[in-house]
């Protein structure tokens, strides 16, 4: 398995195995959206030397929030409690990117003060928002039917982008990734299912695309390219997504995306959809179809075994790859994947929201080896 424990490079930075932490969302900040004790723990101990974490998704806006319990970057508060996470993570020799992510269509009106959530077009994704019930439980509810943002409203949203892409360097992240996967408000503009729009963020591939692209340039007057990626769900119906053409619109993406000399391209593979496993139609557009029209680094994730991940990487279909579940309940993955130690299970129970439990209790390999 000697490819996955090779080095690299990631933007800028040195990177010394290529055993990637997946974007997860686990729904444990304090009030008001913001990083506490618990989550620093969480990340510390998935941190290591020279390895990449990848954050929780993180609303750039008080309407982005699909999930309660979900961070932001949008407040000091949520960038000072961000810059403990970051701190512990670069105390061992870690990197981490963050997620900005806005929900679009699948936030919900209980998480964000009873606003009707936003999107492309009025048109409703069929999926679950998690909320807080009656007795502060989390619930999963049934998404709502969204209100068209008015083009006048659109420079607001991309603003949102840019000053979470800023605060997220004030909390001490060392690159952002924009969340344009798994149905949510870039990835609804893209695809022409959610997007029925007939003005310039509408119609066209061209015109589909603009909004992930100014939003891209707006992080981009924050940070070097070198220090910005891009998440794509191109094979994912996750969030009720549709395209008529996936190929094409992916892959015209992909290639633009050549021009921004980015730190990579983050391709989530077409047998995972969300967080479950899938039976794949052959044709689903996968990293290895984008590989071939993107030049730079790529990062793919889904339902990745030790085995799987070391022959896409010697096959040369992606230079690196992330790992969601497996991580939850192996906060020590990259070393047990190494040494070829067991792996533990997960506990889908404790994904979304709680306490420490299947959270921060998962225990070390060589811990567990002499309990
Ligand atoms: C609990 C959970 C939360 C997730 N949250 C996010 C998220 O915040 N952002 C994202 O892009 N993907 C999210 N995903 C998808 C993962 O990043 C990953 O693509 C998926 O789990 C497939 O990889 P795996 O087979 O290694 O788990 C989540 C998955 C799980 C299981």
């Amino acid at each position: 398995m000697n490819s996955l424990f090779t080095q690299t490079h990631v933007g800028p930075y040195a990177i010394s195995h290529r055993v990637v932490m997946a974007p997860l969302t686990r729904m444990r900040t304090n009030a008001h959206n913001v990083p506490g004790d618990l989550m620093v723990d969480y990340y510390a101990q998935r941190a290591s030397s020279g390895g990449l974490l990848i954050s929780d998704a993180t609303s750039v806006s008080p309407l982005g929030f699909a999930y309660v319990g979900a961070p932001g970057l949008y407040t000091e508060a949520q960038a000072f409690g961000w810059r403990r996470v970051t701190d512990a993570v670069h105390a061992k020799g870690g990197r981490i990117f963050l997620q900005l992510w806005h929900a679009g269509r699948q936030a919900h009106p209980a998480n964000i003060g009873g606003e009707m959530p936003v999107a492309p077009s009025a048109v409703r994704a069929y999926e679950h928002s998690a909320i807080h019930g009656q007795n502060g439980q989390v619930i999963e509810v049934e998404q709502v039917l969204p209100r068209a943002l008015a083009i006048e409203e659109i420079p607001g949203v991309i603003e949102e982008f840019r000053h979470a892409a800023a605060l997220a360097k004030q909390a001490g992240f060392d690159g952002v990734e924009l969340h344009a996967a798994n149905g949510y408000l870039p990835d609804q503009f893209l695809q022409d299912g959610s997007n029925h729009r007939t003005d310039a963020y509408g119609g066209s591939l061209e015109n589909r695309a603009r909004f992930l692209f100014e939003v891209l340039d707006a992080i981009g007057s924050v940070w070097p390219a070198s220090q910005i990626a891009v998440r794509l769900s191109p094979g994912s119906s996750y969030g009720t997504m549709s395209d008529s053409d996936p190929h094409a619109t992916f892959s015209y993406v992909a290639r633009r995306l050549n021009g921004y000399g980015l730190a990579y391209l983050h391709v989530v593979e077409p047998r995972v959809r969300g967080n479950d496993d899938i039976d794949a139609a052959a044709s689903a557009i996968s990293a290895k179809d984008l590989r071939r029209v993107f030049k730079g680094t790529i990062i793919a994730a889904g339902g990745f075994t030790a085995e799987s991940a070391h022959r896409i990487i010697e096959a040369g279909d992606a230079d690196l790859v992330a790992f969601g579940r497996l991580f939850i309940s192996n906060p020590d993955l990259p070393e047990r994947l190494h040494v070829g130690a067991p792996l533990a299970h997960y506990d889908r129970s404790t994904f979304y929201g709680g306490d420490s439990r299947g959270y921060t209790d998962y225990a070390f390999h060589r811990t567990a080896a002499v309990t």
